[in-house]
């Protein structure tokens, strides 16, 4: 009996040391619950990022002062920010193409820190028009015949959507550099602007360089060589017989889709100019044909309501209502670098002017254009030259950002290809970009032999050592034609090779993230646009433009003359 009862009384201590147990377990689950039910309540309440202080109940005193802390709050402000941002997954009305030539990752740095710095502020905090724009991706410049990338080939690339062989332009890589008799319909590509001009847009390209160089000219042309500019460069540079071969200028006056491209702002009369025609602003210069035509005259006459310009005053009497084509052509070679424009004699527009007066004659049925000017300065070794560009890059994207309606245009920022432009060291904070190290304690930065040196240098260029590095402690290295020191002395600063950045805005720009094949950027401004064949199993053609009127009222018919491909390219080389 007493077993018995011994042994029910321990059953019933063991059901009910088993019960408190999971009682306990239960106070301690419900407990924890109410800790991170109390904790998230906290985290739900505050909106403004402050929202961590009251957990110091629950986890201890762990954040202090790191939510005041005004980067920390930067940091929760973007969350907040970039949680509200959505695809714009509507078809663009118009396109908008900037193209920093040769505008790396190390010059968009250094022209960031420029631009602040000529605000008076310390630089590195300052942030280009561009920088804000909710999508980007970074593309690979490389090419099928090279690792790193020249300007005509990669242009055919963001321009036409293939990539193809260095020193050709509009054609894929099946044409043999130099040789006319290589170059066929078949193997030429339809590019962004032709595409634009087909659908009934309007196009423009805006440029510092020569209107036929090669960044330009892979929108409009197809050549087996990108220095085939006039029909004397074919002549003197064809390896067979040119005659076959239409030179790039003649293209341009000669493009054979839709009414033509309506504006072209640019530097390279020569190119459209005969032997016998004096340039205009140089009395020692004449044009370069052979064969004896005014192309800028024969572009004018071709197309109603047309204008040429080719200097400030002509520029800014241009009237955006009354004209509907019109050709600036402002410098015999490539336009002033921007830290030397002021010096022209005629006057030149700066690349936000022309920028905003392209968008006006191209808004009303606008479809294109391009423009800049980075990479002559980089050729050249010359930072300070490079730097100035980017800054008047950036007041052109930001002009273009004023006037366009960016629920329907697509904005894109990108570079055909870096340089090796490098910035160094360890410069205190709001050290002068273009200047002398110094370092945290306000003194000059040496090397292991006591020698000064500046923050910005490239791989290679004019700027190369022959023999020992010199000081630099008297030496105004901010000044206009310095040359940067390089480790490689070459008489032209090259290329670099590493991948660029693309930055968009507006509907499609979305489609721009992760690493992509640069050639990708035309496929997402054909997609944008919804233009080609290739993209319409997936986009609805615009409605300005034969598609169906969506029921939302998204689009408006009463528009369409606002439609337009902008092809911005800061171009140079
Ligand atoms: C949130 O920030 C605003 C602006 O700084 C401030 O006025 C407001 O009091 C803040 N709210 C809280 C809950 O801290
Ligand atoms: C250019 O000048 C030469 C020599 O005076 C002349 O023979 C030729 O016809 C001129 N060409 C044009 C297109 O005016
Ligand atoms: C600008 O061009 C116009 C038209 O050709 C010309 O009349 C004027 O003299 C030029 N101005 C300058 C400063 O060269
Ligand atoms: C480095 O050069 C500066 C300027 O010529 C000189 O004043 C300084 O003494 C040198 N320092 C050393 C460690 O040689
Ligand atoms: C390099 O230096 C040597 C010796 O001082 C000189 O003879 C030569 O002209 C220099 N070369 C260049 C390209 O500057």
């Amino acid at each position: 009996m007493t077993a018995v009862y011994l042994s029910a009384k321990l059953y019933i201590f063991a059901i009910f040391s088993a019960f408190a147990e999971q009682v306990t377990e239960l106070a301690m689950k419900i407990s924890l619950a109410v800790r991170f039910c109390s904790a998230f309540l906290v985290l739900t309440i505050d909106e403004n990022g402050s929202r961590f202080s009251t957990i110091q109940g629950v986890n201890g005193d762990i954040f202090r002062n790191q939510d005041t802390n005004s980067w920390y709050k930067d940091g929760v402000k973007l969350i907040q920010d970039n949680l509200g941002v959505k695809p714009n997954t509507n078809t663009a009305k118009s396109a908008i193409l900037f193209l920093g030539d040769g505008m790396g990752f190390s010059t968009i740095t250094a022209g960031r820190i420029l631009d602040g710095q000529m605000k008076g502020e310390t630089g590195e905090e300052n942030v280009l028009s561009w920088e804000v724009f909710p999508w980007s991706a970074l593309a690979k410049t490389y090419l099928v015949d090279l690792q790193g990338t020249d300007s005509a080939s990669c242009a055919t690339a963001f321009l036409n959507g293939i990539k193809t062989n260095s020193g050709m332009l509009g054609v894929d890589s099946t044409v043999r550099r130099k040789y006319c008799a290589s170059l066929t319909d078949d193997n030429k590509v339809v590019s962004i602007l032709t595409l634009a001009e087909r659908a009934g847009m309007s196009t423009g390209i805006v440029t510092t360089t020569r209107a036929t160089h090669a960044t330009p000219a892979s929108s409009y042309a197809h050549a087996a060589d990108r220095n085939w500019e006039s029909d004397a460069d074919i002549k003197a540079k064809a390896l067979d017989d040119g005659s076959k071969c239409k030179d790039i200028a003649l293209q341009l006056i000669e493009y054979p889709h839709g009414n033509g491209i309506e504006v072209v702002f640019a530097g390279g009369r020569r190119e459209l100019m005969h032997k016998n025609q004096t340039d205009p602003e140089y009395p020692d210069k004449t044009g370069e044909r052979l064969d004896g035509r005014d192309l800028i005259q024969e572009w004018v006459d071709k197309h109603p309501n047309s204008q040429y310009v080719w200097n400030q005053t002509g520029f800014d009497q241009i009237d955006v209502k009354k004209v509907d084509h019109v050709i600036g052509l402002f410098e015999s070679s490539n336009m002033k670098y921007e830290i030397e424009r002021a010096d022209d004699k005629a006057g030149e527009p700066s690349i936000a002017e022309m920028t905003e007066k392209a968008i006006k004659i191209l808004q009303k049925n606008p479809k294109g254009y391009f423009l800049g000017r980075i990479d002559h300065a980089h050729h050249d070794g010359s930072a300070t030259k490079a730097l100035h560009d980017t800054v008047a890059m950036n007041k052109a994207v930001a002009k273009a950002l004023e006037i366009v309606n960016k629920d329907e245009t697509l904005v894109t920022v990108t570079a055909d290809h870096s340089h090796v432009f490098t910035i160094g060291g360890y410069p205190k904070r709001g050290n002068p970009v273009l200047g002398i190290q110094k370092n945290l304690g306000d003194e000059l930065a040496v090397d292991l032999q006591n020698r000064t040196y500046t923050t910005l240098g490239y791989g290679d260029g004019p700027g190369g050592l022959n023999g020992s590095r010199p000081d630099l402690r008297n030496v105004k290295t901010d000044a206009k034609d310095y040359l940067q020191q390089a480790t490689v002395h070459l008489g032209w600063e090259s290329h670099g090779s590493e991948d660029v950045g693309v930055f968009g805005d507006g509907p499609g720009a979305y489609l721009f993230h992760g690493v992509v094949e640069q050639q990708y950027v035309f496929h997402v401004m054909d997609h944008a646009l919804c233009l080609s064949k290739s993209k319409q199993k997936s986009c609805d053609k615009h409605v300005t433009r034969g598609g169906k009127p969506k029921s939302s009222g998204a689009y408006s018919l009463s528009l369409p003359s606002m439609m337009y491909v902008l092809l911005m390219a800061a171009l140079l080389i």
